[in-house]
């Protein structure tokens, strides 16, 4: 997490063109902000960037770095924003990552007579880099002997105070760097420069870069290297619309043009990135998803589409891959991720490599990390995501899934879900908001469903949690009586997920009722009287139509409560730590 910009150029800039910039990376954490200018000035604050712009100061400058944090080590306060500055003030630090073995570094540097005024692992740098500088070394070397001895992950913008040069270091987390026309731009991901140049470079591990106002170079250890220059194409970039309050609500009803886009392209300019996906299915052992979050509700749907026409398949959340799940060169592992750049995704498909296993992607944002450690990867086309929550990459991933299932021989009519998926919010939004008006009290909600309505009551709940603040379970609905069923009392919602003739479904939905549940069903099949009745399914579509109420549901509950919906609390849109 955390997103961090540098610029470098010939021609003076306005600190406010940093902090443009940065705002474009705040999905990657909004506790706290900062700047700092080549001649030692800083500045930051708790809070988000809109706040800081208020009191930032408007300076001309040649060369800064900026960071807007999401807390790891330390609490949000104004001591622990980046950036850190070294003793003495000569070098200036900003950082994404961890660095793992932190508090050996300092207690070495504190022998030194180093103090320190903040609790992150990030201020250790800018001290250990002055403390080698001081012993004589150049910087250059004083950062290869950083990143010997450094564990963990970390993009680091370093600046000497007085100097007009930027260095720059990456293991793990995500850097780019963009080509200006009067100079360069250091940034977590390509989204913080679209407005600028399409000419990137990404750093790969263990490269560190110098780069003055009129040149770069590339190095790993102290070896030069030549790097490739990527001409970004841009698509989807997305805006403010002053139709929607805010980009939750807009997401959710961009989906039936995302989900269009998305079966022409499978059909067109992606028939090829499918069929070979396809043909790795067949030739493969078993296919392991592996995701986190909403990109792992979607793989479950997936498992549930490929079990059923043989195509053994698992899945595993990210964090968990190399402990639980049996990996090697008889696997296909298919990473699913919005972001492409979730840590614990990166590490899963990287182990996986190792084993020997062949690794495929489907990724929303382009040139991504996930994309590029990728053999192939399936473009989700949902577009620029804003809101920290995912709507429209969930639904787009469940239908990449489900086109790649019909290619194995599963069954559907794919192109007449985006239709559904209109209907779905059209004739489900006024009441959704009408029921929402009398939840912004409750608690707990039970969130249950059975085969292809099991993963998605996982999605329901984790939305009804991140966004609405509601304790939510999502659970299997023949579990329920195995425990979870002491907790229903007399009013105590239940969201029930019905597809077609689901019985037994039905039957657990009943079986919450007797017991007082108020139960909210929602279903296709007019013969069991849902609360939202869904337009008819085809294979696999109730995975889609049915989360819709529940994004719904928990947009609506939030605004009833008045909640930073697009920014929920401690939350970020790309988790870039382990
Ligand atoms: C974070 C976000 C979630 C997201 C998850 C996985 O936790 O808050 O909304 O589902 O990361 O992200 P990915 O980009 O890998 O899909």
């Amino acid at each position: 997490m955390c997103g961090i910009v540098g610029m470098v150029s010939s021609n003076q800039f306005s600190t406010l063109d940093v902090i443009a910039a940065l705002k474009r990376l705040e999905y990657r954490g909004y506790d706290s902000v900062g700047i700092a200018t080549s001649d030692g000035w800083v500045s930051k604050d708790v809070g988000e960037i809109d706040k800081f712009m208020d009191i930032l100061e408007d300076r001309s400058a040649n060369l800064a770095i900026s960071h807007t944090r999401w807390a790891t080590h330390g609490r949000v306060t104004k001591e622990n924003a980046h950036p850190h500055a070294s003793n003495d003030g000569s070098i200036i630090v900003v950082h994404n990552g961890i660095i793992e073995n932190f508090e050996q570094m300092r207690a070495a540097l504190r022998s030194k007579g180093y103090s320190f005024i903040s609790q992150t692992d990030t201020e250790i740098i800018a001290n250990y880099l002055e403390d080698k500088l001081r012993s004589g070394m150049g910087m250059q070397k004083a950062i290869r002997s950083f990143m010997k001895d450094a564990e963990g992950t970390f993009a680091i913008l370093i600046i000497i105070k007085g100097e007009d040069t930027l260095y720059a270091a990456k293991r793990d987390s995500p850097l780019v760097l963009g080509i200006l026309g009067d100079g360069f731009v250091l940034a977590s991901d390509i989204y913080a420069f679209s407005d600028k140049t399409s000419k990137s470079i990404f750093f790969d591990d263990n490269e560190y870069a110098v780069i003055t106002p009129r040149s770069y170079t590339f190095y790993v250890d102290s070896k030069e290297i030549e790097k490739q220059i990527t001409e970004v194409q841009w698509t989807g970039i997305s805006e403010k619309d002053e139709k929607y309050e805010h980009y939750m609500i807009k997401e959710i009803h961009e989906q039936p043009v995302a989900a269009r886009r998305l079966i022409e392209s499978m059909d067109t300019t992606q028939r090829s990135k499918m069929d070979l996906l396809a043909r790795l299915c067949r030739q493969c052992k078993r296919v392991l998803f592996v995701a986190a979050g909403t990109s792992y509700h979607a793989s479950l749907a997936g498992v549930y589409m490929f079990n059923s026409i043989g195509i053994e398949a698992h899945t595993l959340i990210a964090s968990e891959f190399q402990n639980f799940m049996l990996v090697n060169e008889d696997a296909l592992v298919i990473a699913i991720s919005q972001s492409g750049e979730t840590m614990d995704v990166v590490k899963a498909i990287k182990y996986a490599k190792d084993k020997g296993s062949k690794i495929v992607s489907i990724v929303n944002v382009p040139y991504s990390t996930v994309q590029r450690l990728s053999e192939v990867s399936v473009e989700i086309l949902a577009g620029q995501e804003i809101c920290v929550a995912s709507t429209k990459t969930y639904t787009n991933q469940v239908l990449i899934l489900i086109c790649l299932a019909n290619l194995l021989g599963f069954r559907t009519d794919i192109k007449s879900i985006p239709e559904m998926i209109g209907s779905t919010i059209e004739s489900s939004e006024e009441k959704v908001m009408e029921l929402s008006r009398s939840m912004s009290d409750t608690r707990d909600i039970y969130v249950i469903g059975r085969g292809i309505s099991y993963p998605l009551s996982r999605e329901v709940a984790l939305k009804l949690k991140e966004i609405s603040y509601i304790h939510a379970e999502g659970m299997m609905g023949g579990e329920l009586k195995h425990g979870t069923i002491a907790l229903i009392e007399e009013g105590t919602i239940v969201f029930s997920f019905i597809p077609n003739t689901d019985y037994e479904m039905l039957s657990n939905t009943q079986e919450v009722a007797a017991r007082g549940a108020h139960v909210i069903m929602i279903s296709d099949n007019p013969e069991f009287e849902p609360t939202f009745l869904l337009p008819p399914s085809v294979p696999g579509s109730f995975s889609v139509t049915a989360t819709i109420i529940g994004q719904l549901f928990a947009y609506y509950i939030a605004k009833e409560k008045g909640l930073p919906i697009d920014k929920p609390r401690n939350l970020a849109k790309s988790v870039t730590v382990k």
